[in-house]
């Protein structure tokens, strides 16, 4: 299924801006300035490969749908490899600096986590950086989902799961930051988003990652 940049009912909308705008200030903490070979697990149509390109990184998109992949070679921008793939089947001689996988662990139901991590450390570099960002299972947020029975069944965990994760799967944590504190839905285009980022700021929930809905979390290579 493809989950398009440009779509208002996707990502081109508040929270998708938001989401955009904080996913990338993360990323970046650990991306020198230019040059840097990343790998984008399930990167889609290119919604952070393109500004981390724009960048000046080297990006290869690794993704299953066919359509997102065809949409990006189509922008053909200079820095971006599009590779039409499930991830565990991707090989390569190449190897990476920093793999991100955003928003797509969840979606990879069949893949036991231990085993999508372990893939990406074959893709690294001995001291590579591994960023991933998703939906926090743990969080008061979808704890009371599951009460009101609106979550589907995801391939996802609580922050303290994906960190034990990565640490059978060869990596060390290096830091966690929460993101998305607010009562919207994924794809609202409600202007109260800006001021619910405004809080989360203010009120530094990003140090809470534990009762974040969403974490993203850098490890490296141990
Ligand atoms: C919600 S989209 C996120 C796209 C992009 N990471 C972003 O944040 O804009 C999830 C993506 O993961 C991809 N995906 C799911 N399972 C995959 C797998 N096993 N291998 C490669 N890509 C996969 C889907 O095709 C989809 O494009």
């Amino acid at each position: 299924m493809l989950y398009d940049k440009n779509d208002p009912k996707t990502y081109n909308n508040e929270m998708g801006r938001y989401k955009t705008v904080r996913q990338l200030a993360f990323i970046r903490r650990f991306l020198p300035d230019e040059g840097v070979r990343i790998v984008d697990i399930g990167g889609g149509n290119g919604r952070l490969a393109v500004p981390l390109a724009d960048l000046g990184h080297k990006v290869t998109v690794v993704d299953e749908c066919r359509l997102a992949t065809d949409l990006l070679s189509k922008e053909n921008h200079p820095n971006i490899m599009c590779i039409h793939s499930d991830i565990l089947s991707y090989h390569t001689s190449a190897s990476f600096e920093v793999a991100i996988a955003v928003d797509c662990l969840k979606h990879m139901t069949e893949i036991r986590m231990t085993t999508l991590f372990s893939k990406v450390a074959d893709l690294l570099l001995s001291n590579g950086v591994f960023i991933l960002i998703d939906i926090n299972t743990g969080s008061w947020h979808y704890r009371f989902k599951r009460v009101i029975k609106r979550i589907c069944r995801y391939n996802i965990a609580s922050h303290s799961c994906y960190i034990s994760a990565l640490q059978q799967s060869r990596f060390e944590w290096l830091q966690s930051c929460g993101s998305n504190w607010m009562p919207f839905t994924c794809n609202s285009n409600s202007r109260l988003v800006k001021v619910f980022a405004v809080l989360e700021s203010l009120l530094m929930l990003d140090r809470w990652p534990n009762q974040s809905p969403w974490v993203m979390i850098a490890s490296r290579m141990s």
